[in-house]
């Protein structure tokens, strides 16, 4: 496995529009409140990778990866401070964001007050792993975002974008400091931390969703939740198309590269044209 990127940090703007914040997909409030309940994880989950990340950084000798770390945490960085704006244009919708944020955050700050950093370095891992399936998931079904306020889409294209390109910096760090699949402990931490990381988040995530939906009266929308179904677990939903992925972390000698989807990087010009353009 010898895929080498070096991820680059883009200080980009989206220039989001707040009246569209609950509506911007064209499916109406009930998807776009799931992609919003997915947005309020970003900034305290991305402040909490970078820290685990960064406890290592002196450990860490070989120039290239050293480089990829710089670039992974300046993207984070800027991934972190634009959902921040999306998060505060949800919020302004009436939608208790923050509040959720704030529970996360205090969360995260428990694992890193009582949690080795090595397990703090193995959920950061685990959960890149699922930033990575899920970006990776949105970029192969551009379906998913059809007909979206151009915006909102193109925030998700590019945190979907950069998610792919630095999937495997927090990975190799790891196998760098921890250990490879050879040593069994560190086989078995990040293994047992994706089960446990996925079903943290999904504990946090559906209830929060589920409120999201409610207090803005989409609880009783039929076809708003035909439409969740159909991007969730339909053909083309996201979710079924990520199941494989998701086991294929346990194979032993897995890395993010096996699943090679370096072509989708290729898109960043057409995903984000105008956005580039602005930014330069
Ligand atoms: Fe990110
Ligand atoms: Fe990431």
């Amino acid at each position: 496995m010898a895929i080498s990127i070096l991820p680059v940090r883009r200080n980009l703007k989206f220039n989001l529009n707040p009246a569209k914040a609950l509506t911007w997909h064209q499916d109406g409030l009930n998807v776009s409140q799931f992609l919003n309940t997915m947005s309020l994880f970003f900034p305290v989950g991305e402040r909490f990778f970078i820290d685990s990340v960064r406890n290592y950084r002196e450990q860490i000798t070989d120039a290239e990866l050293k480089k990829a770390v710089t670039a992974f945490i300046g993207q984070e960085a800027m991934h972190g401070r634009e959902h921040e704006e999306y998060n505060d244009f949800v919020a302004q919708g009436g939608v208790p964001l923050h509040a959720q944020e704030a529970l996360v955050a205090k969360l995260l700050k428990a694992a890193q007050q009582y949690s080795p950093k090595s397990f703090q370095l193995a959920a950061t891992v685990a959960l890149e792993h699922l930033t990575a399936i899920l970006g990776g998931g949105l970029l192969d079904l551009p379906e998913i975002m059809d007909g979206a306020d151009e915006g909102y889409k193109a925030i998700w294209n590019w945190h979907a974008l950069e998610e792919t390109e630095h999937k495997a910096v927090a990975f190799d760090v790891y196998r760098t400091v921890i250990g490879d699949d050879s040593n069994l402990g560190a086989y078995a931490l990040r293994s047992g931390t994706l089960v446990l990381a996925t079903g943290v988040f999904f504990a946090l995530f559906i209830p929060f969703y589920l409120h999201n939906v409610r207090i803005k009266g989409g609880l009783t929308d039929l076809k708003g939740w035909r439409a969740v179904a159909k991007h969730t677990w339909g053909k083309k939903g996201i979710f079924r198309n990520i199941t494989r992925p998701w086991f294929d972390w346990f194979k032993p000698g897995f890395h993010p590269w096996d699943h090679d989807n370096r072509d989708k990087l290729e898109q960043f010009e057409a995903l984000l044209g105008d956005v580039l353009k602005q930014a330069a």
